[in-house]
């Protein structure tokens, strides 16, 4: 029997262990744990520590203690714009505090001097095939920028514990200012017949995104939302856990970012946005392109239920009400883009799925997260390529986990080691003879 073979048979050996295992032992204590949140994710086991944001369960995020319309409305904003600087919400996460408008623009001036992205990362994107996923080339452009990286050369040269975030700040800082133009080429020259546009520096973090990708206003202040509301959703989902753990080994800024995007790039996590649109569009061309009815939707939804996949979008693995995330581009939709067809139907999902949900019985939150609306807004402005959303979620991720990892050199964060154990380790703590 060769190799696969064994371990597909050791595999379907195993299972039922486990199972029973989560089934008929999950409440057995490991100490201050259970079985069932050793084998499932640590599900809530406090084992992070954050103060750039904080996900309560039922109210929703909060940035350094300020709930989504409090950031949108406290934060500077550019003269004639509805949403903040990105370079403001950076301050905030960074220090807690609001910054005044010249403390904003001071971080946007100081963003300027550090956005040129080096011609080797043209380059690079430029080599890879063109069907490659946006997140491969985004991850790798981070990575590869690597050799730049101030934390690296501190720590060759003699590190200081006390010292070491001051090169992180200012990796994380010449990172940040340089994604927008990174991710503007990657969509220009995968999906728009190669035509980068050039950086306009008179503009801010969001005017010059919406510029180098070649969106006319309002699509500027879009940006800006959009960056700000996924910048963070506190320590413990994939993308700000991995850039975590990676930096807990005192891994540079690229290194662990870039580590991020990657788990990101995963559809149980970011990817989630463009498989919300994807399935939209599967329901469409099933109707030989006619517009669903709530009845059409409800016979999707149960079937892409019963085919044993995910509902996109729907469903959070610490929320147990409807995102405030996705309550806030709702109210953008309803204000700017209240007839679109697309929004239509994602309101309409939005009536019928939290219900099927609760019937399927599975889901402990039939309720939407971010991911199930986020589309709708880049769709009406024209940015219809949808397995590029997860670089726009990535280019806000960067903001919080950024922050987080500057933070965790400030304080000197251990590298992460948590104990696993075997399932026979956990067998005898359940008693299974
Ligand atoms: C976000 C998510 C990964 C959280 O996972 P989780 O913490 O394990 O969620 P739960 O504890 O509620 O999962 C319990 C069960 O319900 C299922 N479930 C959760 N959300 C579901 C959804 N949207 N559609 C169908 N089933 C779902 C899970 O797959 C799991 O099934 P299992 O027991 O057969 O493994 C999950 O809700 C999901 O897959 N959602 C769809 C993808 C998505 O929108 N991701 C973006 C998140 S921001």
């Amino acid at each position: 029997m060769g190799l696969k073979e064994v371990l597909k048979q050791k595999i379907d050996a195993h299972r039922p262990r486990t199972t029973r295992l989560l089934k008929e032992f999950g409440n057995v204590k490991l100490g201050e744990y259970t079985i069932e949140q050793c084998i499932g994710g640590g599900r809530g086991i406090k084992s992070l520590v954050t103060d750039i944001s904080y996900l309560d369960p039922m109210e929703g995020i909060r940035f350094r203690g300020y709930t989504i319309p409090e950031v949108m409305e406290k934060l500077p904003k550019p003269d004639g714009k509805d949403y903040p600087y990105v370079e403001g919400f950076w301050y905030l996460l960074l220090t807690g505090d609001i910054p005044t408008k010249a403390q904003a623009e001071e971080v946007v001036a100081d963003f300027k001097t550090r956005a040129q992205v080096p011609q080797y990362v043209f380059d690079i994107l430029r080599a890879m095939p063109r069907d490659e996923h946006p997140m491969v080339m985004f991850s790798a452009a981070i990575l590869v920028m690597q050799r730049e990286s101030k934390f690296a050369k501190f720590y060759n040269s003699g590190f200081n514990k006390m010292t070491a975030w001051d090169s992180m700040y200012e990796d994380a800082t010449d990172l940040l200012a340089k994604l927008p133009e990174i991710a503007a080429y990657i969509y220009r020259m995968k999906y728009k017949g190669d035509t980068p546009i050039a950086p306009d520096y008179s503009l801010d973090f969001g005017g010059n995104f919406a510029h180098m990708m070649g969106i006319k206003p309002p699509y500027d202040d879009v940006a800006r939302m959009y960056f700000i509301l996924h910048s963070d959703h506190e320590s413990g989902n994939v993308s700000a856990h991995t850039t975590h753990l990676v930096a807990s080994a005192l891994s540079d800024a690229y290194y662990s970012l870039s580590a991020g995007i990657n788990g990101l790039a995963g559809p149980l996590h970011g990817l989630a946005n463009q498989e919300v649109l994807g399935w939209i569009q599967d329901v469409y061309q099933k109707l030989g392109g006619k517009v669903p009815t709530k009845e059409d939707l409800v016979k999707f939804l149960w079937d892409t239920l019963k085919s044993g996949a995910v509902i996109p979008g729907y469903g959070h693995a610490v929320l147990r009400k409807t995102d405030p995330r996705y309550t806030s581009q709702r109210e953008y939709c309803q204000k700017y883009l209240p007839n679109d067809e697309l929004f239509t139907v994602v309101s309409m999902i939005y009536e019928v799925a939290p219900g099927i949900l609760q019937e399927h019985g599975k889901a402990k939150n039939p309720w939407p997260n971010v991911d199930a609306q986020s589309g709708v807004i880049q769709w009406y402005y024209g940015l219809t390529e949808y397995d590029f959303y997860t670089v726009l979620f990535g280019v806000g991720r960067a903001l919080g986990v950024l922050a987080n990892i500057t933070w965790d050199r400030a304080l000197g964060y251990a590298i992460e080691r948590p104990k696993s154990v075997t399932t026979k380790m956990l067998e005898d703590a359940a008693g299974i003879q």
